[in-house]
């Protein structure tokens, strides 16, 4: 059977953190979509790592991590990141696997996201100019080199193909930025990746199923960010929510068991795009300032606001969420007053779903008042721990999704979890 650890709002909800706690109850690790746009943070050791390509189970021995199919993989960045793990004893030619239909990021997928969002200017998406777009773009448009054409030994002409195709479309763009040194790095590292573990993924995945080991699908990005769900056209490029996990790895929807659902105890966003309970005032600040909220990828400061569960309502609808897990309620600690949004003021019309053009409503939040804690629940080592006051705060979003929050983070530390 299939689990899944994804994100509910807009990215970066402490995804990594909760897939490196639950690895050791899983035999397989696996990535199913999004590329190096991710930025996933760990503690090892006490030591900090942000992985971007590579599950986040890498550093418990014994673990398969798989890079599925859905995945946007950039040599560059896995060779870096492969380097970075092995300084901590990791071997990834024993425990890192990659689909071989798993598409590439060649350097001009980098270089046309930076042209198109230049060419956007104030629109812009405020993407992460990794090559996200133009990679998932050439997988649709059926133009993409996959994992697997490295092993062709035509590889060089297909690239070359593909790199006339995009500076093709560079010209369009008037864009002149000189890519040699991205390219050199680039052949680096895909000699490097054909040194690593190539399967074929959907045969593997099942494979391992059969044998009943247990598979945990590792999300990226977050439901309010999914192509087709999220808050459109400020969303990133793949299927972000449970239903990619079947695309993305080549498995079965009746595979799938716990769908868990991963949410701050507030709300984020990092990049452009409508995020309704957002906060432009101190209180704002001071949650960027006490959740350190900056960008594990870009290093941009997070927007950031209250608890929205309009919205994580519709993500727990589309996802079809079993279990919540609730991160950074520690950041909470030192506010008076929480604000949960309960509802959308959409031109006078009170609503509780996610209206289809988020970004052009004319929307207020609504919003019930909650008592802080005003105690910290670091200190909290099991659910009977927890103060009355983040009690009532769970009980209502408890009440409110219907679905209820099984687990409270309360540090950025492996082991910084209660469950009920
Ligand atoms: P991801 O992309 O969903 O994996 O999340 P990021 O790693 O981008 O951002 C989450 C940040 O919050 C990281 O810096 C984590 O170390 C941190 N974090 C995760 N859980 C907690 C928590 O419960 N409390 C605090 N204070 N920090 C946390
Ligand atoms: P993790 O996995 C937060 C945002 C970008 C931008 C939009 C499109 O760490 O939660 P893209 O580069 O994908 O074309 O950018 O999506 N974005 C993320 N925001 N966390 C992420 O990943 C993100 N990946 C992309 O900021 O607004
Ligand atoms: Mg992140």
């Amino acid at each position: 059977m299939v689990d899944v650890i994804l994100g509910l709002q807009w990215g970066d909800e402490g995804k990594g953190k909760i897939v490196d706690f639950f690895a050791p109850g899983y035999d397989v690790i696996a990535r199913f979509q999004g590329g190096p746009n991710a930025g996933h943070t760990l503690y090892v050791k006490g030591e900090k790592v942000v992985l971007h390509q590579i599950p986040s189970g890498i550093f418990h021995d014994g673990l398969i991590n798989l890079i599925g199919n859905g995945v946007v993989l950039d040599p560059v960045t896995l060779k870096k990141e492969c380097e970075k793990v092995a300084a901590f004893g990791v071997d990834v030619k024993k425990n890192l696997f990659i689909a071989e239909r798993t598409n590439i990021i060649v350097p001009t997928h980098r270089a046309l996201d930076k042209a198109a969002e230049l060419a956007k200017g104030d629109e812009k998406i405020g993407s992460t100019l990794k090559g996200i777009g133009p990679a998932y773009m050439d997988k649709t448009g059926r133009n993409a080199l996959r994992v697997g054409d490295l092993l062709d030994p035509a590889f060089d002409t297909l690239y070359a193909k593909l790199k006339a195709k995009h500076l093709q479309l560079l010209g369009n763009y008037n864009f002149n930025e000189d890519i040699s040194e991205w390219e050199k790095e680039f052949f680096e590292s895909i000699a490097f990746l054909r040194t690593l573990n190539i399967v074929n993924g959907e045969y593997f995945i099942n494979q391992k199923l059969a044998e009943g080991k247990k598979v945990l699908a590792e999300g990226a990005q977050g439901s309010m960010l999914d192509v087709d769900f999220g808050t459109f056209p400020f969303v990133t490029s793949s299927n972000t929510i449970s239903a990619g996990v079947c695309t993305g790895l080549g498995v079965a929807p009746n595979k799938i068991r716990e769908i868990m659902g991963v949410t701050k105890a507030y709300c984020t966003r990092v990049g452009s795009g409508p995020f309704p309970t957002e906060l432009f005032d101190a209180t704002g600040e001071e949650l960027r300032k006490v959740g350190n909220e900056f960008g594990a990828t870009t290093g941009r400061p997070r927007r950031c606001g209250w608890i929205d569960l309009v919205a994580l309502r519709f993500a727990c609808m589309v996802n079809g969420v079993t279990k919540i897990i609730m991160t950074k309620s520690d950041v909470l600690d030192s506010f008076k007053d929480l604000q949960i949004c309960t509802a959308y003021n959409v031109n006078g019309t009170v609503t509780k779903e996610v209206p289809y053009q988020l970004s052009q409503a004319n929307l207020v939040p609504v919003y019930e008042q909650f008592k802080g804690w005003s105690r910290p629940v670091s200190e909290c080592k099991q659910w009977a721990d927890l103060p009355k006051e983040m009690n009532d705060y769970l009980s209502f979003i408890n009440q409110y999704l219907g679905v209820e929050v099984k687990y409270v983070s309360n540090g950025p530390g492996r082991d910084q979890i209660i469950f009920s």
